[in-house]
């Protein structure tokens, strides 16, 4: 099979994973559930949950069910983050992941509650995996990791930030600030949760968070350089939302070049951490592919 043919695989086992955790759509809540559902249902590229997997089997973990939930929780918080990155009050964009966004289509008040339900329910996902867990140490670490990197001083600090910061002067600081938390911060969870269930040391996970850093880092460039150079049909969502915006981003303040460039550099760097922890041929690729991705 070539790369091309196993990343779809790996697409269609995870969201195979992710949907058969999603609650069932019934109820009196059940416009809460389907608005819920859409978001998570109408697509996405998964990658950190392929990340997390994938980490896991560099680290060579044996029973690769143990991370399902976390990968579904990991792929349900940042899938709130989109919904609410849409938001009129933020990005205020329409389409996502090729269709309508979750408050185009359910309202905005469905748009809130769906990503706060969504965010939820992450944690009672794993706290049920963690309740029934063998190794119950190694399942809170887990959890406590995903906890930290998409709070105050990861992801949502750093969407606080990007917001503070819209048409205001962003330094090269603040940029790094932004995309270390926006961005960088879930793929790292992806990475040292995989490490961590495998059972890696502390000096790996480590090593796995800097990798994943690199990697959250470059992506985020990336989806900059894209807003500029893609189209809506490829991307999936608007183009030209970061300028509309007033967002400073990596190719207003370094130019396209460097953008280009630094994607490249930071990619390899992961690239050769990766290598040094262990052998996994997939995510040596998918890291590459991740560098010339089209949405
Ligand atoms: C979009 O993430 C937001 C960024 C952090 C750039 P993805 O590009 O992973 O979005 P989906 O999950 O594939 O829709
Ligand atoms: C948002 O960055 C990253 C999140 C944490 C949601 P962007 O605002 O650039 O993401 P897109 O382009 O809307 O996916
Ligand atoms: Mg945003
Ligand atoms: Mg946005
Ligand atoms: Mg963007």
């Amino acid at each position: 099979m070539g790369f091309n043919e196993e990343l779809t695989d790996r697409v269609n086992k995870i969201n195979n994973i992710i949907i058969d955790n999603l609650p069932a759509v019934q109820g009196k809540q059940k416009l809460l559930l389907e608005a819920i559902n859409y978001s998570v249902q109408v697509g996405g590229k998964r990658v950190r949950p392929i990340l997390m997997l994938e980490t896991y089997k560099l680290c060579n973990g044996q029973n690769e069910r143990e991370v399902y939930p976390y990968m579904a929780a990991l792929e349900y918080i940042h899938t709130y983050s989109l919904v609410h990155d849409d938001l009129p009050a933020m990005d205020n964009d329409d389409y996502r992941r090729g269709s309508l966004t979750t408050h185009k289509k359910f309202g905005e008040d469905f748009g809130i509650l769906a990503g706060d339900g969504l965010l939820n329910y992450a944690y009672e996902v794993m706290m049920d995996a963690i309740l029934h867990s063998k190794d119950m140490e190694k399942n809170v670490k887990t959890g406590s990791i995903i906890a930290q990197k998409a709070g105050i001083y990861g992801m949502v600090g750093g969407q606080s930030v990007d917001v503070l910061l819209t048409d205001k002067p962003v330094g090269q600081n603040d940029l790094e600030f932004i995309f270390n938390c926006k961005t960088g911060a879930l793929i790292e969870a992806a990475f040292m949760a995989g490490g961590v269930l495998a059972g890696a040391n502390d000096d790996t996970v480590k090593q796995l968070e800097k990798a994943g850093n690199l990697v959250g880092v470059a992506f985020q460039i990336k989806d900059d350089i894209l807003d500029i150079t893609s189209t809506k049909e490829q991307f999936g969502k608007p183009v030209f939302s970061d300028e509309r915006n007033k967002k400073t981003t990596y190719v207003t303040l370094y130019g396209m070049e460097k953008a280009n460039e630094d994607v490249i550099k930071m990619s390899k760097k992961a690239e050769d951490i990766v290598k040094n922890i262990g052998d996994n041929i997939f995510l040596v690729e998918l890291i590459n592919k991740l560098i010339n991705r089209i949405n």
